[in-house]
């Protein structure tokens, strides 16, 4: 069945088009090849198109490639199904196109000295690689801007995530594990509609939750624990990606308390900037402030806000970027702007995206505070930042772990909407 209507894919592919721009060479865009497993045989990783491909074709079959020029338009290559697929596999979903195995012809009557290989690389065919980055920054400035079909995807993975949450928000409590917790959460997720999850489910009970990524595992939930849980329930490859951090029991200590309020506050502040034109270092830089801010009043950091920032001090609590653009994927597109270059370090951390917010992009808004003992206890950062933290009572703060509190926001022309907002925080 198809994931999005023909005249879905043909707007996408007119527009991609138009910004390849009148100059433009040829462009192949390769779906890629499954990988195998090394020792496995004949297995393989679970396949994904690369999204460049996906994102044009609806299809998430390998081998296939998409090719543009400006005489001939788009000609989509496919790999014919082939007996021992049907015999394993069942009927997998083919798309419609030409068969693959004549795309050197193509390139023999078609294809100018230079070629452009966008997504996976295409076997035998060489890529112009500086040509390659400009076409994809050209595809990427299309990309970023979701149309109505993923959006209406993304509501109904929003959807499935919430009850995965609500389902965890029930389950929590002291003596249980993140295991358990991480079971009930997906399969709420899947019964609600999600056919994937859309990236490695974290659930960390105390000190894990100042691991930014971590695995759940046998740890037990104890009465002053809190539980942080960052996942998201994915359709067709669109994924939401929601953190939450709870109570062991129906409410917080005082300090967790306190650390909790200080992120919500930064929460709400970056979304508050999550409007068309601003630029994304701007919407970091605003929840780090109240971040600083926070932790100052608490007696944990020492001196001006601004300096905490600009001396990369507040890194040594939130170190890691506001967020990242999500959707096609968890990661989708991200990068900088034309003609930015690698993009710069902020506030202390290699915040990933550098470029002005614009009408339909959807951000993640995710700062934390965490106690995290590799960095607090690294004896060059001590003697760095010796006059901006009051280490003795950051002590007293440590067994708080960690917390983040995560949202998925849409640019509007009228300003953010929140569209994870029915998770409760
Ligand atoms: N789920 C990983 C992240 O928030 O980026
Ligand atoms: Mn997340
Ligand atoms: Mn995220």
């Amino acid at each position: 069945m198809a994931i999005f209507e023909r005249d879905v894919l043909e707007n996408r592919r007119r527009r991609t088009a138009k910004a390849f721009g009148r100059q433009a060479p040829t462009v192949l865009i390769g779906a890629g090849e499954p990988i195998p497993i090394p020792g496995g045989l004949d297995q393989t990783y679970p396949f994904k198109a690369h999204p460049e491909y996906y994102w044009l074709t609806g299809s998430q079959r390998s081998g296939g490639v998409l090719a543009y020029n400006q005489q001939e338009g788009w000609t989509h290559f496919v790999r014919p199904v082939t007996p021992s697929e049907r015999l394993w596999e069942g009927n997998p979903d083919a798309p419609e196109g030409e068969d693959v195995a004549g795309l050197s012809e193509w390139l023999t009557r078609y294809a100018g000295p230079e070629i452009a290989v966008l997504g996976s690389p295409v076997p035998d065919v060489k890529s112009e690689e500086e040509l390659a980055v400009e076409m994809r920054e050209r595809l990427d400035t299309v990309r970023r801007r979701k149309d109505s079909a993923e959006i209406e995807l993304l509501g109904r993975a929003v959807k499935a995530t919430a009850a995965g949450h609500a389902r965890a928000n029930e389950v929590i409590r002291p003596g249980i594990s993140e295991r358990h917790i991480q079971i009930e959460l997906e399969a709420e997720m899947f019964r609600q509609g999600a056919d994937a999850v859309g990236y490695g489910t974290i659930v960390g009970v105390g000190s894990h939750a100042a691991v930014l990524h971590f695995e759940p595992g046998d740890r037990i939930v104890n009465t002053d624990d809190l539980v942080l849980i960052d996942a998201g329930g994915a359709i067709s490859g669109y994924t939401a990606d929601v953190t939450r951090t709870y109570p062991a029991e129906d409410r917080f200590t005082p300090r967790q308390q306190a650390i909790y309020d200080i992120v919500l506050a930064a929460e709400a502040e970056g979304i508050s900037k999550c409007r068309v034109g601003t630029e994304w270092h701007d919407v970091h830089r605003a929840a780090a402030a109240v971040l600083a801010q926070g932790l100052r009043d608490l007696g944990i950091l020492k001196g001006e806000v601004e300096g905490l920032l600009d001396s990369g001090a507040i890194a040594l609590f939130f170190p890691h970027g506001i967020g990242h653009m999500t959707g096609l994927g968890v990661r989708d597109v991200g990068g900088h702007a034309p003609g930015r270059g690698e993009v710069q370090p902020c506030c202390g951390v290699r915040v990933r995206i550098d470029f002005p917010l614009e009408e339909n992009f959807l951000m993640t808004v995710e700062p934390g505070i965490y106690f995290v003992p590799a960095i607090l206890d690294d004896p060059a950062k001590r003697e760095r930042f010796r006059d901006s933290v009051d280490w003795k009572s950051l002590d007293d703060w440590r067994s708080v772990g960690g917390v983040r509190i995560e949202d998925n926001v849409l640019i509007t022309a009228s300003g953010p909407r929140v569209i994870t907002e029915e998770i409760p925080k």
